[in-house]
């Protein structure tokens, strides 16, 4: 399977700190945005990624991650020329996608949960159509919102509804089978001029190939649309990386558990970081080995 981040658009809600930096770079607590969906994507145990950024900011993620070997990974960057959709994202990453399976992450999502692993590797394993993964929210109304019927089974999607049926929002993590290039070359714009990602997942829907996994409760799927929903996030990590110990989204540990780089390297990691806690954090890891 393929891995595509998203981390386009240009922030206006953000404004001015978005004036002349990619929301995706702005800081969740300790580690740049964009970390947060990369780790995920890892986690699935995907290693070659596409992050599609804008023309003035694909620059910084270069900069910051690189070709992403020294992770383990194979990072590679494209642009999108213009906000003209998320779905935009499959054409731009046709290439990358190539005859493979896909899974589309949005630069700004930020997920945690202790589940995540498990899951994410039983519905990455054979993907036939689509996967989405909702979770309940008391404000719906700002996301793609899906209804299920009394079995679970999705019936109907949205795309930010004035009138929600469900409080289920469709989060910003989406499995796809080979057919998902296809769909999105064929999409027409909607009134926004944009290619809808709710317009994909609906024709997955049409042909009975939509499924809706509910993450339920156990799962945090942090906002950072506005600056208080930002703060928020910045707090929820501090205040679990403080209780616990333990770094939320730290791609070396992600690297060196799922066996992406070996010990030796992880201790290295460690070593070079220009951060005396994340360093120590990494070799200590590395000396006591991946569990
Ligand atoms: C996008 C999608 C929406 C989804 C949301 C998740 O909205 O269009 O369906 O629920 O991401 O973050 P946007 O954040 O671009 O308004």
């Amino acid at each position: 399977m393929k891995g595509i981040v998203l981390a386009g658009g240009s922030g206006t809600r953000l404004h001015p700190v978005t004036s002349v930096v990619s929301k995706q770079i702005l800081p969740v607590y300790n580690k740049p945005m964009i970390y947060y969906p990369l780790s995920v994507l890892m986690i699935a145990g995907i290693r070659e990624i596409q992050i599609i950024s804008t023309p003035q900011h694909v620059g910084l993620f270069q900069a910051l991650l690189g070709d992403g070997s020294r992770l383990g990974l194979d990072l590679t960057y494209a642009v999108q020329p213009a906000p003209r959709g998320i779905a935009e994202a499959f054409v731009i990453g046709a290439d990358h996608i190539g005859d493979d399976t896909c899974a589309l992450i949005l630069g700004d999502n930020v997920f945690h949960g202790s589940g995540l692993y498990g899951l994410l590797r039983e519905h990455t394993a054979h993907v036939d159509g689509c996967v989405l993964f909702g979770y309940s929210v008391k404000d719906p109304e700002r996301y793609g919102v899906g209804e299920v019927d009394a079995s679970g089974r999705l019936v109907a999607l949205e795309e930010k509804p004035s009138a929600p049926r469900s409080n289920l929002a469709i989060t910003g993590l989406y499995l796809y089978d080979n057919d998902v290039i296809d769909i999105a070359k064929n999409l027409r714009p909607s009134a926004r001029g944009e290619l809808e990602i709710t317009d994909v997942n609906r024709h997955y829907l049409a042909q009975g190939k939509a499924r809706l996994v509910d993450l339920g409760r156990g799962f945090a799927w942090l906002d950072t649309g506005t600056h208080d929903a930002l703060l928020q996030a910045s707090q929820y990590v501090q205040a679990l990386e403080q209780r616990q110990g333990v770094w939320i989204a730290c791609l070396e540990e992600i690297a060196f558990r799922m066996g992406f780089i070996d010990a030796e390297a992880c201790h290295r990691l460690g070593r070079e970081s220009t951060h005396a806690g994340y360093g120590t954090y990494l070799m200590e890891l590395a000396s006591q080995g991946a569990r």
